[in-house]
């Protein structure tokens, strides 16, 4: 073998098409062995370093692409958002529309129209913001609305006081309160069905519907006798733990999470006939149910997650919303 022929096979080795140990082999068919061993030792210490530049580069591991990239963090909507689009999708599975009316409105429609007139002492139980609009002095006794029923009678009105109305108003609401449970500016959702023979079986209906889709299949809704203005007769509207099922405990435990095995979420009723009037409809015709309730205290129920502090969800503190 010439030393030509023997350093085309060394090309091959480098190229990674022979192995070294032909290369080592055949070293000694060649008559140049001086030449020859150059190349070898040549060849074998390329190798080597390759070997080792390959080791150092694995224990490197951005140069290993075939590893998963680094998990940025990534954005998601925010926990009240989410809960929104969700009691949204629920209701519209029965036959709901979503609507908006105004967080800016008058007393009539948070409050007279809603069988308060003005002196009345139901007004108390609403912490209300009371607005002056110095720019329109004209414009009197506006109010940030305390409770999305203030969209009750404007639906039957929008709707030209033709039944049937089906809604779901979602919106912020206000009231002059602080603390660890209540917040100033908050959610509700208000549903509003009036239609011929409208019953409070439908009630309690829409109420398991909602309770199972949002809650699980196996949580159920209980009402209680209660006392609104604006519904007749009115109830309290309870759903069973989903954590202890409604008994109240989880095997010889209390539960911690509720206590009784139900959570109170909100207020419900038949429509009471001064409101459908005021919104133009024959309480002698049609008759409605209504439900509304708060959409924090009913998330946080939900999560599972006991958060000690619904003001948290408005401090823009990312280790909390993150956990949605
Ligand atoms: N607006 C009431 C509140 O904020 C809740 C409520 C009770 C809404 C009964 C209703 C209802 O639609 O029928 O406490």
């Amino acid at each position: 073998m010439t030393i030509g022929e023997y350093q085309s096979l060394a090309a091959e080795v480098l190229a990674g098409k022979e192995k070294i140990a032909v290369l080592q082999s055949r070293l000694r068919e060649v008559e140049d062995k001086r030449e020859a061993g150059r190349v070898f030792n040549e060849v074998k210490k390329e190798l080597e370093e390759r070997e080792a530049r390959k080791e150092k580069g694995a224990a490197t591991p951005i140069n290993d692409v075939t590893l998963p990239a680094a998990k940025r963090d990534k954005g998601h909507k925010h926990p009240i958002s989410q809960a929104m689009e969700e009691i949204e999708r629920i209701f519209a599975q029965i036959g709901f529309v979503r609507v908006r009316h105004p967080e800016l409105d008058t007393d009539y429609f948070a409050f007279e129209s809603l069988n308060m007139p003005p002196t009345h002492p139901a007004r108390d139980e609403w912490e209300t913001f009371f607005v002056d609009n110095p720019d329109a002095p004209e414009q009197k006794n506006l109010v940030l609305t305390p409770h999305t029923t203030n969209g009750d009678v404007r639906e039957m009105l929008r709707l030209k006081s033709q039944p049937p109305v089906r809604m779901i108003n979602i919106g912020r609401c206000y009231r002059r309160q602080q603390d660890a449970t209540h917040t100033q500016m908050f959610h509700q959702f208000d549903g509003l069905v009036i239609d011929k023979d409208i019953n409070i079986t439908h009630l309690k209906g829409v109420l398991d519907h909602f309770a199972r889709e949002f809650y699980g299949p196996d949580v159920r809704s209980r009402i209680r006798p209660f006392h609104f203005q604006f519904t007749e007769p009115s109830f309290e509207i309870d759903f069973s733990c989903h954590l202890c099922h409604g008994t109240g405990k989880i095997g010889e435990t209390k539960c911690r999470f509720c206590k009784s095995g139900w959570h109170e979420v909100g207020g419900a009723g038949m429509i009471h006939p001064n409101v459908l009037r005021a919104g133009g409809i024959d309480p002698d015709v049609y008759s409605g149910l209504a439900f509304g309730w708060g959409i924090e205290r009913t998330y946080t129920l939900k999560s599972g997650l006991n958060i000690d502090d619904i003001r948290q969800f408005y401090t823009n503190n990312l280790d909390f919303l993150g956990q949605f």
